[in-house]
């Protein structure tokens, strides 16, 4: 029986009434299952610079370097528009990002049967989909050096912010995308601007290379961006695997996540290198923002957030069958026509973000008979 160390870091928003739901999850697992989880919870986001001074303090930053994973609910709200770039909501999440060195980021979007007519698209373009963008999270535009904002005279300024790419950050992205396909539909879509950018090009030659030497037996193909998000909207059952850069991922990840029926439903995983002793730093959180607007309500569909638990448990702690355990139990409960505000097409019963916890925990009972 061993134990892991898990972080969790609710944030800010519907961040914490999400998070209470995975952590009574979390429980009955460590109840029912012999793994134990060691969890800690700390401030991060608007709440952390709040009561601590900055979005993320050193001592958290350093608890995620020792944690086995870290949970993340979601950070903002417009309350801290006006706080200085470096301690601004979103710069934990980029610290925390790029300190774990979390380049490679899963975003799945798949169609439950169940919520198929939810989507905005027509059924059968999504009905079945299940496909899986995988965005480079350390690099790029994000973190492309130089970037500010300078003065050119009394009169103009100019801003800057930087795309840059090295081979090796290319490499090792690519080689995860080649991979994960190998475990799915063995089809990797790679998106950038090779038609207008010289790190799209760049980008491009770099993935055909690894493709050449050493994934012949895995299909590649080249899409500018702007297609893939058209393609994206038109016909998503072509892609199984997205390859992009940060800031296109940002983008097609959303696009992506509404074909599902609604942001709420996306999770996602970042991960880092795997190290020699085969640990590998991780973070899981839900694609959905923390959604000031509902924050508080008991609103917010806690969904996204358990299949970032899910993801965790696979990737994480090599838990597989209990990840699709529930993956299982979120599935159940969609079939049985439970549905907060996001997913529910006004005919189905709304059920307040609690109540939605506690159905799937009860599937998780049902399923593993106990
Ligand atoms: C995401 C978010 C973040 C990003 C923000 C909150 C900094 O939109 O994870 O997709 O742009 O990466
Ligand atoms: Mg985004």
């Amino acid at each position: 029986m061993s134990n892991k160390k898990i972080l969790v870091l609710p944030g800010d928003g519907i961040g914490n009434e999400v998070m209470a739901e995975v952590l009574k999850i979390i429980d009955w697992l460590s109840k029912t299952r012999s793994m134990s989880f060691e969890i800690s919870e700390r401030l991060v986001g608007g709440t952390a610079y709040d009561k601590e001074g900055d979005s993320i303090s050193d001592e958290t930053m350093q608890e995620a370097l020792d944690a086995d994973a870290v949970l993340f609910g979601a950070v903002g709200g417009p309350q801290w528009d006006n706080v200085e770039r470096e301690k601004r909501p979103e710069a934990a999440l980029l610290r925390l990002r790029k300190e774990l060195d979390l380049f490679a980021n899963l975003r799945p979007a798949v169609v439950f049967d169940a919520l198929a007519e939810a989507s905005p698209l027509k059924l059968n373009l999504v009905k079945g989909l299940d496909i899986l963008i995988l965005r480079e999270l350390t690099s790029g535009v994000y973190f492309g050096q130089p970037r500010g904002v300078s003065k050119i005279n009394d009169d103009e300024e100019k801003a800057i912010d930087t795309q840059s790419y090295t081979t090796s950050e290319i490499t090792r992205i690519t080689r995860v995308a080649f991979d994960l396909a190998k475990l799915r539909d063995n089809k990797v879509t790679s998106v950038e601007k090779s038609n207008v950018m010289e790190t799209g090009m760049f980008w491009k030659n770099t993935v055909s290379n690894i493709h050449q030497k050493e994934f012949q037996d895995v299909e590649l193909f080249h899409m500018l961006a702007d297609n893939c998000a058209m393609q994206l909207v038109r016909n998503p059952k072509q892609f199984d695997v997205i390859l992009t850069d940060n800031l296109f991922g940002d983008l097609l990840s959303d696009i992506a996540a509404m074909l599902t029926g609604s942001l709420g439903m996306l999770p996602s995983a970042s991960l880092g290198p795997i190290a020699e002793n085969g640990s590998r730093a991780a973070m899981y959180e839900p694609v959905h923002g923390s959604a000031p607007d509902i924050a508080g309500q008991g609103k917010a569909n806690p969904l996204a957030m358990i299949m970032s638990f899910a993801m965790m448990l696979k990737y994480s702690f090599n838990m597989q069958e209990d990840s699709v355990l529930v993956e299982n139990a979120v599935q159940a409960v969609l079939s049985k026509g439970l549905r907060t505000a996001d997913i529910s097409d006004g005919a189905d019963k709304i059920v307040s973000t609690q109540d939605m916890g506690k159905a799937v925990i009860e599937e998780l009972n049902n399923l593993s008979g106990s």
